[in-house]
């Protein structure tokens, strides 16, 4: 850049900051001019401390970017593109950069490849779980009406037989039923109820759920508060999510306490984040409550981990595979979604609500 440029750097880039592609400035020389927010976002730092910082740094191999880098400074490329590991706070992550030579300044994109698969899985899950539902409701309510009637005939069947052995039959077809109906009630119930909206902290409902899980599995699963105490008050409707809440931290501690393994040192995290510019679905939003559950158990089963929000999918021997659909539907009606990553030993599954209505 001339040194002549009476433009503040921060001024000339600022409009970087109103994209979600991560944007770094630098100067021939590889030193670090500005970064964009997405930047900041993804590295977990501030602006201030990539300023004068080489653009290789941020990568573990710091080498093989150099000669992309390179490449483009001496060859007078128009556009390079690079694939590698960035060294973030306590993670790594891989990224496609591609770099743009810009009169005397070099702009590089970053992609975080994970992201970016996550985001497309999040939309095919949430369209497929909603074509799901819609069946399975559908289903449902056919099964329903002759429920009603074949449990009343069983009851006059009842009445009629005078072997009481006989009733032990008309009892359990009776039993059968009811627990049929239950299944179907809670296939249709959450479609029928609309939202209850209150304007509240999110700590609220962590600290009622927190309650409720030491109660449950005290001395078993350790379970570790990280707030950010600084999250502004939410509109939503609070029973609805400590009933989400509430179904994924008890999937997570359901799944280290029946790990194959025994898992050392049980431990359950619940973390509240604000993201900001996050792009959800299909919207940006400015702000983005995020409500992580972390465990250290066994990770979602292999066989499922596609269908796991899809009505009637469980990897447990007594569930019933509703919790995590009934979960996502909730927070869909509140304009937000449930993602997840999972591998042995760490599965995180994240609450995404909106902060605004409004979006970009
Ligand atoms: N944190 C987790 N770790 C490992 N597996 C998980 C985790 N969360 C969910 N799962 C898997 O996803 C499946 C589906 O969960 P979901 O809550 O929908 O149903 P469920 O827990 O089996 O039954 P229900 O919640 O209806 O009693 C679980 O059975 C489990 O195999
Ligand atoms: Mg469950």
């Amino acid at each position: 850049m001339s040194s002549t440029t009476l433009t503040p750097v921060a001024q000339q880039w600022q409009t970087f900051d109103l994209l979600l592609t991560c944007i770094i400035v630098a100067n021939e020389a590889g030193q670090i001019e500005w970064v964009n927010s997405a930047t900041q976002n993804l590295f977990e730092r501030s602006r201030r401390s990539f300023i004068g910082a080489t653009v290789a740094s941020l990568f573990e191999d710091k080498e093989s970017f150099q000669k992309a880098f390179d490449t483009i400074v001496k060859r007078r490329s128009v556009s390079v593109a690079f694939s590698g590991g960035i060294a973030k706070f306590e993670s790594t992550e891989t990224v496609n950069a591609v770099m743009h030579l810009s009169h005397d300044n070099i702009i590089l994109e970053l992609h975080p490849i994970e992201q970016q698969a996550l985001s497309e899985r999040s939309i095919r899950l949430a369209r497929e779980l909603e074509i799901y539902q819609e069946t399975f409701r559908n289903l449902a309510h056919e099964v329903k009406n002759p429920l009603g009637g074949i449990r009343g005939a069983a009851q006059l069947l009842e009445l009629e037989l005078e072997n009481t052995d006989h009733q032990e039959y008309t009892k359990v077809i009776i039993a059968e039923v009811d627990r049929l109906q239950q299944l179907v009630d809670r296939l249709i119930k959450p479609a029928q109820s609309g939202l209850q909206l209150s304007v509240f902290n999110i700590h609220e409902i962590c600290e009622r759920v927190f309650t409720l899980l030491n109660a449950e599995y005290q001395g078993k699963i350790t379970f570790v508060r990280d707030y950010d105490a600084s999250i502004p008050d939410i509109k939503a409707d609070k029973a609805k999510l400590v009933q989400v809440y509430l179904n994924i931290c008890g999937n997570a501690a359901q799944a280290i306490l029946g790990a194959k393994e025994a898992i050392e040192q049980p431990k359950i995290i619940l973390r509240t984040r604000i993201l900001h510019r996050y792009l959800l679905l299909d919207k940006i939003y400015r702000m983005v409550l995020c409500l992580s559950v972390i465990d250290n158990g066994p990770g979602v089963p292999a066989n499922i981990v596609d269908r796991v929000f899809h009505p009637l999918v469980t990897g447990r021997a007594n569930g019933t595979g509703l919790g995590l659909s009934l979960a996502q539907e909730l927070v869909r009606q509140h304009g937000g979604l449930i993602e997840f990553d999972t591998v042995p030993g760490r599965t995180e599954f994240r609450v995404l609500l909106p902060m605004e209505d409004s979006h970009e």
